[in-house]
């Protein structure tokens, strides 16, 4: 008896394995990637398809909400893959109208730039006395990567619009 259950219980462990992996296989490909896909594939697929995932447009108080919802309906999120599956659905299913509210975090994040990459030299105030264009700023910039100025590519254009939109031209 004993021995029958177990191979009953073994095979149904093997048919629920393999329906999960073909089903994980057929949600895979619409899934962006990202570290908390997989957090999202394991811990989000056992009640419900991701289409009622995938379909929402939130901001990161709108995910938060859901996943501490999903977590008090029966969902296993560890603590520490908690802020990894939010950040991921709000990167990849954010709504389109939620930019200015994510415009303030680029602010942010353009000053730090400003910050680590403009202060070695000279101070700011050489930068904010100044009323540029977009095409402007950009060769200023440059001209001061030339010069030594320490910035990654990636952040240029963070920076350069973030100088046009602040200090752009005289009106
Ligand atoms: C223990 C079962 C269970 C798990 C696991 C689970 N959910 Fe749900 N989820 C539900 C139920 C039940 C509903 C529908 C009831 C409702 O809308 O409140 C739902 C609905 C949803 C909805 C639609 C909510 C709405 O207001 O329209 C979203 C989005 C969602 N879940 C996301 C997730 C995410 C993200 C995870 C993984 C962290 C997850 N779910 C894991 C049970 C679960
Ligand atoms: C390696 C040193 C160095 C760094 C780093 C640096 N600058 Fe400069 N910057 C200079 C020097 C030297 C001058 C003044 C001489 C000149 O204009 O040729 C200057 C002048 C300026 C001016 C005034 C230009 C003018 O025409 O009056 C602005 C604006 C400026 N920098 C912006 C920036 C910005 C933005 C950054 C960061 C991307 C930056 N700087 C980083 C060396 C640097």
């Amino acid at each position: 008896m004993k021995w029958m259950f177990g191979k009953t219980a073994m095979w149904i462990m093997a048919t629920l394995a393999v329906a999960t992996i073909a089903y994980a296989t057929t949600q895979d490909a619409q899934l962006p990637g990202g570290d908390g896909k997989k957090i999202l594939q394991t811990a989000c697929t056992a009640c419900h398809g991701l289409e009622s995932v995938t379909g929402l447009r939130l901001d990161r108080a709108g995910w938060e909400g859901i996943v501490t919802e999903m977590i008090s309906t029966g969902a296993q999120v560890d603590q520490k893959d908690y802020p990894v599956l939010v950040d991921y659905l709000v990167k990849n299913f954010v709504p389109a109208v939620a930019k200015p509210a994510g415009q303030s975090s680029d602010d942010a994040a353009a000053k730090k730039i400003l910050n680590e990459a403009c202060t070695a030299c000279h101070d700011l105030d050489l930068v904010s006395d100044q009323h540029l264009s977009k095409d402007e700023w950009q060769d200023l910039v440059n001209s001061m990567v030339a010069k030594g100025a320490s910035l990654p590519d990636k952040d240029t254009p963070i920076l350069v619009d973030y100088l046009a939109k602040t200090y752009g031209p005289k009106k």
